[in-house]
């Protein structure tokens, strides 16, 4: 469809190719997903790949179903079965959030309001609202830079070059499902439009990507000199 907006094209193209991740709901499902599952999800993704992440959190939602049942576990057993994903200071945040939102009898569910949990930072509290709270964040992570950077034509030299695929990807989020639209964003990153030879004819974005009607898109992102 020609004329459909480049965010239902996205949205489309993510019900019929969104990768099958455990932390997601099920395809085709309304609900929103837990935001514990979403939070710890996103914490265990910070540093370490999707492929990486799947059996830890797997791990820990068996042993820790709930924020309550993490908040009361024992600081050496989080520590030992985060032994392998590294970066313990994520571990210790992990727990102090953990223990921070039963306190106060659940998530947060605004960014400023994530913000505040140890471990949190602009990213990661952009992606639990969207994601897990239907807010229309505007979430930027490296796929997502890369892809915007291409669509929009624009440099992402940081720390102006963020801002401005911020305010050009801001007006695309769609009211009803930003969660599904930045994770359709990271899904196309990873798979389609990927940092050498992305896949243009088979991206639902090709039509409107800015990088790819003048050929430019390994152009893009420009990485700054250094
Ligand atoms: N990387 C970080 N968050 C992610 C998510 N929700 N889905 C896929 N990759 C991700």
């Amino acid at each position: 469809d020609a004329a459909a907006s480049p965010t239902r094209k996205l949205l489309s193209w993510y019900d019929a190719h969104a990768r099958a991740l455990p932390w997601r709901a099920p395809p085709g499902s309304n609900a929103l997903p837990d935001p514990y599952r979403v939070w710890l999800s996103e914490i265990m993704l910070q540093q370490t790949t999707v492929a990486a992440v799947g059996p830890y959190f797997e791990r820990f939602l068996a042993l820790w179903p709930d924020v309550q049942a993490l908040a009361a576990a024992d600081d050496a057993d989080v520590m030992r079965e985060w032994a392998g994903l590294g970066y313990y200071a994520r571990a210790r945040n992990l727990l102090a959030a953990a223990r921070a939102v039963a306190a106060r009898g659940g998530f947060p569910a605004s960014e400023s309001g994530l913000r505040e949990l140890p471990g949190v930072g602009p990213y990661t509290a952009a992606a639990i609202a969207a994601i897990a709270f239907n807010e229309p964040a505007v979430v930027i992570d490296g796929n997502i830079e890369r892809v915007a950077s291409r669509l929009f034509a624009l440099p992402d030299a940081l720390p102006a070059g963020r801002a401005r695929l911020a305010a050009a990807l801001a007006p695309l989020v769609p009211p009803d499902r930003p969660g599904d639209f930045a994770q359709a964003l990271m899904d196309l990153g990873a798979t389609i439009c990927t940092p050498r030879s992305p896949r243009c004819l088979l991206c639902p974005l090709n039509g409107n990507c800015l990088a790819h009607a003048t050929g430019q898109q390994e152009a893009f992102p420009v990485k700054p000199p250094r």
